[in-house]
């Protein structure tokens, strides 16, 4: 198997997953010591790194020519015999107007027609905890759009991609979210009480259709996975 991504946040915990489960894998970097090296965007490395493999889980992304890098991907899996290819999405891409969740969608169609499978994960406990950080600047205030959210751990992440390589590849295998449908407010208050740091939490309510989607809901998911926020603190500060 190939991992996309391999040193990236999921990606890591995707490779160590699979590994424990007894497969054989082998994790994609540009340049990462002790990694497959090859480049989605120029191609460079990608049939060498796609030799002998059967199943490619997708997780690079660099933000901005992701469209671009798995059309390259997806060109190498052709002519390397065309393995599995499972993608991770995000939930609610195709509801929140966001440009990258735009190239998400159009690339979940791109893998659709390979005859792969592409699996919407929320927001990672990673993501949340770079937010709660970023919250945490000014001195005495927490400005906060107010809209729900379930994150997600990515070990979890990693648990659901291993099951659905390992099982017949579903065409839509649904959308995998964390276990408690939290309110953002109550995340950050969760951070601030954890690190002893006290701010004013005030909520601003953006306008525009991106926060009417995420205040609908949009972006949480039906759960599946089993780490909390709360546990995730304790173990990553
Ligand atoms: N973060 C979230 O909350 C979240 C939620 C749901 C879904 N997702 C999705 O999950 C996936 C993984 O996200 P992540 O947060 O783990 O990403 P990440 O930490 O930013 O890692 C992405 C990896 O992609 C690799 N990469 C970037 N450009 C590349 C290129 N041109 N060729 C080869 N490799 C390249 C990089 O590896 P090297 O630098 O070693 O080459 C990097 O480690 C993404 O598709 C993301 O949209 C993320």
């Amino acid at each position: 198997m190939l991992v996309t991504g391999a040193t990236g946040t999921l990606g890591r915990d995707v490779v160590a997953v699979l590994k424990e489960r007894g497969h054989e894998v082998r994790g994609l970097s540009r340049s990462r010591p002790g990694y497959a090296h090859a480049d989605l965007l120029t191609g460079e490395g990608l049939a060498e790194a796609l030799d002998g493999i059967d199943v490619v889980v997708h997780a690079a992304t660099d933000g901005r020519k992701d469209v671009a890098a798995t059309a390259k991907l997806i060109e190498a899996l052709e002519a390397a015999g065309k393995p599995q290819l499972v993608f991770v999405s995000i939930v609610g891409v195709d509801r929140i107007p966001l440009g990258y969740y735009r190239d998400k969608v159009t690339i979940e169609g791109m893998v659709a027609a390979y005859g792969g499978t592409s699996l919407r994960a929320s927001q990672f406990h990673d993501l949340v905890l770079t937010l709660a950080k970023a919250l945490t600047k000014l001195p005495l205030i927490g400005f906060y759009p107010a809209f729900d959210v379930r994150p997600v751990e990515v070990h979890d992440v990693a648990v659901r991609l291993a099951e659905i390589v390992e099982g017949e590849l579903p065409a839509q295998p649904g959308d995998f979210s964390g276990p408690q449908r939290r309110s953002t407010r109550a995340l950050w208050q969760a951070y601030l009480t954890h690190t002893g740091k006290r701010r004013l939490l005030v909520p601003i309510r953006l306008p525009g259709r991106i926060f009417r989607a995420l205040r609908d809901g949009a972006g949480t998911g039906p759960g599946g996975g089993i780490g909390t926020w709360e546990e995730f603190l304790v173990r990553k500060l």
